[in-house]
C-alpha cells in the first residue's frame, strides 16, 4: 500500500518521495511553522520513520502523547538528561536502533548547543554513509545554525546533510522565521516548500526568487495568509493550502485563556531507556598523557609527510630544470639549431616526440611561483576544488568557463547553448548543479525562466577567506587568478 501523508484536507504527500530531500518551512514567528513540521513527522512516526529533532525551545515533547520517541538533552520534559559527551553515541544509537530522538536544547548554553550537535551531526553523516536508510533531522531555528554568509564547522555539515544527504537517505526538515538569513543554496535547493506568512521585504523576496510568479501575484499570495496557511511549493508547483492541526500535544502553542491539560506521554520501552542510561553513565576518561602525546606525534608525521613530499616535489623540478639544459647544450648542435630548439620548446614543442620534457612557458613559471606563493593547506582546498570541476562533464566546465569569461552577465540556457555550440537539450540533460551547490555560480529565476552567472569571486571569498592574514591581503586575488587559468 502506497504510503502517504496527510497534511492537509487535500494534500496528500507521498512517503517515498521525501526520502532524502530538503523540505523548509518558513514564516514569522507564529504563522504556524512548528504545528506544520510536528503535522509532518505525526505522519512519518506513523512509519515508524526514524529521525532526530532538534528542538530549541523544547516544543517537540507532545509527539509522546501517541508515537515512542525518546526526549534527551537539558530540560523538565526528558527522559534522560544527557550532556555534550554523550552527543556521540545518542546519534549511533539512534541511527543504528531506528530511535526517533528529540534533542531538547532548551537548557543548553549556546556553545554546547553547537558543540552537541556538530559531534551529532557528523556521527549521522558518517553512519548513514554506511547505513543508507531514510532516516529524517529536523532543524527548528535554521538561521542560527546555517546563517547565510558566514562559515563554521557545523554549518558545513549541516549544509552538507541538507544538500547531500540524499544518497545516504538523509532528509531534512529547515524551519526558520528569517528566511532572508539562512544559507541561501540551502533554500534554494530546497524541493518541498511550506512557505507561511512573512512580512520583512527581505523574507518576502527570498518567496518571490523560488516562486515562478510574477512578483505581484506573490505579494498578493503572501499579504492572504493566515495562521496555518502556506504556500505549498513541491515539483514545481504552488498551492496555497491550510495545514491540518497537530494531534499531538503543542507545547510551544500561543496560550489562551482555555486551561491545557497536560497530556498523558506514552512511556519509552525500558529497553531504550536502559541502553541509554548505560552510556550516560560510562564516564569519559580524562585524556591520558600518553593519549595527548600519541595525537601530538601523529600531527607531527602528517607535517611531516607534507613537507617531504613538498621536498620531492622541489627535487623533481630541479631535476627537470637540470634535464633541460642538458638537452639544450648538446655539444653536436650547433648555435643556431640550439637557438631553434629552444624556441620550439619554448612553444611547447619537444624536439624528441620520446623525450618528456614537460611544457616551459613564461606563463606557466609566474603560475607555478604565485601557486607556491600560498599556503600549504590552501594549496590542497584549490586541488580538491580542482578536483570536483575536474569530474564535471564537458558542457558543464563549458558553462563554468564562459560564465566566469563573461562576468558579471547572466545566461538563460538558450542564451548559453548558442553561446558555448551545445544543443539546448545536451544543456538541459548537463544541468550544473553541483556548481550551484558549491555556489560557483548562481541562479535567479526571471520572467522568461532560470538565468545563470558566474558567482566566482564571493565563491572565492566565502571559501578562502580563512587563511587571510593581515599582512597578505592579496592572497585572495592570487587564489582566483590562479583558479581561473586552470579553468581556461
Ligand atoms: N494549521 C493550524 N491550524 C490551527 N492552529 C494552528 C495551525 N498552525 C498553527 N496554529 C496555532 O498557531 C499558534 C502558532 O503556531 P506555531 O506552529 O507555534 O507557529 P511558529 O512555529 O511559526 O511560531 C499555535 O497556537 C498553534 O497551535
Ligand atoms: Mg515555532
Amino acid at each position: 500500500m502506497k504510503k502517504v501523508l496527510n497534511i492537509s484536507s487535500k494534500t496528500k504527500l507521498d512517503l517515498k518521495k521525501i526520502i532524502g530531500k530538503c523540505i523548509a518551512v518558513l514564516g514569522i514567528t507564529g504563522s504556524g511553522k512548528t504545528n506544520t513540521s510536528a503535522v509532518i513527522l505525526e505522519e512519518m512516526l506513523k512509519y515508524k520513520y526514524p529521525m532526530t529533532i532538534v528542538d530549541i525551545d523544547g516544543e517537540y515533547w507532545g509527539l509522546k502523547e501517541k508515537f515512542e520517541l525518546l526526549v534527551v538533552g537539558k530540560s523538565k520534559n526528558v527522559d534522560i538528561e544527557v550532556n555534550v559527551e554523550h552527543a556521540r553515541q545518542i546519534a549511533e544509537m539512534s541511527i543504528s536502533k531506528n530511535i526517533p530522538i528529540i534533542l531538547d536544547m532548551s537548557g543548553f548554553l549556546y556553545e554546547d548547543i553547537y558543540e552537541f550537535l556538530l559531534n551529532y551531526m557528523e556521527v549521522l553523516w558518517d553512519l548513514a554513509g554506511k547505513f543508507r536508510k531514510p532516516y529524517e533531522i529536523v532543524l527548528e531555528e535554521a538561521h542560527e545554525f546555517i546563517p547565510q554568509g558566514n562559515r563554521n564547522d557545523l554549518k558545513e555539515i549541516i549544509t552538507r546533510i541538507a544538500l547531500r544527504g540524499r544518497k545516504r537517505g538523509l532528509g531534512t526538515i529547515i524551519l526558520s522565521q528569517r528566511s532572508a538569513k539562512v544559507e541561501k543554496d540551502v533554500l534554494t535547493q530546497s524541493e518541498i516548500l511550506f512557505l507561511h506568512k512573512v512580512v520583512h521585504p527581505s523574507d518576502i523576496r527570498v518567496y518571490k526568487e523560488i516562486l515562478p510568479i510574477s512578483s505581484k501575484e506573490a505579494s498578493i499570495l503572501i499579504s492572504k495568509l493566515n495562521v496555518g496557511d502556506c504556500i505549498f511549493f513541491f515539483e514545481n508547483v504552488y498551492n496555497v493550502i491550510h495545514v491540518r492541526k497537530r494531534d499531538t500535544f503543542h507545547a510551544g502553542f500561543t496560550p489562551s485563556l482555555k486551561a491545557v491539560k497536560s497530556p498523558k506521554l506514552k512511556v519509552v520501552s525500558n529497553e531504550i531507556l536502559k541502553s541509554l542510561k548505560s552510556i550516560t553513565k560510562t564516564k569519559i576518561k580524562e585524556k591520558s598523557e600518553k593519549d595527548k602525546l600519541q595525537s601530538k606525534i601523529h600531527k607531527l608525521e602528517a607535517q611531516l609527510a607534507e613537507k617531504e613530499n613538498y621536498i620531492q616535489k622541489l627535487e623533481r623540478d630541479i631535476e627537470t630544470l637540470g634535464r633541460i639544459s642538458v638537452e639544450v647544450k648538446q655539444p653536436d648542435i650547433s648555435p643556431i639549431d640550439k637557438s631553434l630548439i629552444e624556441k620550439l620548446m619554448v612553444n611547447g614543442f619537444n624536439q624528441d616526440n620520446s623525450s618528456e620534457i614537460p611544457l616551459v612557458d613564461e606563463n606557466n613559471i609566474k603560475e607555478n611561483i604565485e601557486y607556491d606563493l600560498l599556503p600549504e593547506n590552501a594549496k590542497e582546498h584549490i586541488n580538491k576544488i580542482l578536483k570536483r570541476i575536474n569530474k564535471l562533464t564537458k558542457p558543464k566546465k563549458e558553462i563554468l568557463k564562459f560564465l566566469v569569461n563573461r562576468h558579471p552577465q547572466s545566461y538563460t540556457y538558450s542564451e548559453m547553448a548558442e553561446w558555448i555550440n551545445y544543443s539546448e537539450s545536451t544543456l538541459y540533460k548537463n544541468q550544473p548543479n553541483e556548481l550551484l551547490r558549491m555556489g560557483i555560480i548562481s541562479r535567479e529565476r526571471k520572467n522568461n525562466g532560470f538565468h545563470y552567472a558566474s558567482n566566482f569571486d564571493n565563491f572565492v571569498k566565502k571559501e578562502f577567506k580563512v587563511y587571510l592574514t593581515e599582512s597578505d591581503n592579496g592572497i585572495l586575488d592570487l587564489i582566483e587568478n590562479y583558479l581561473k587559468k586552470q579553468l581556461q
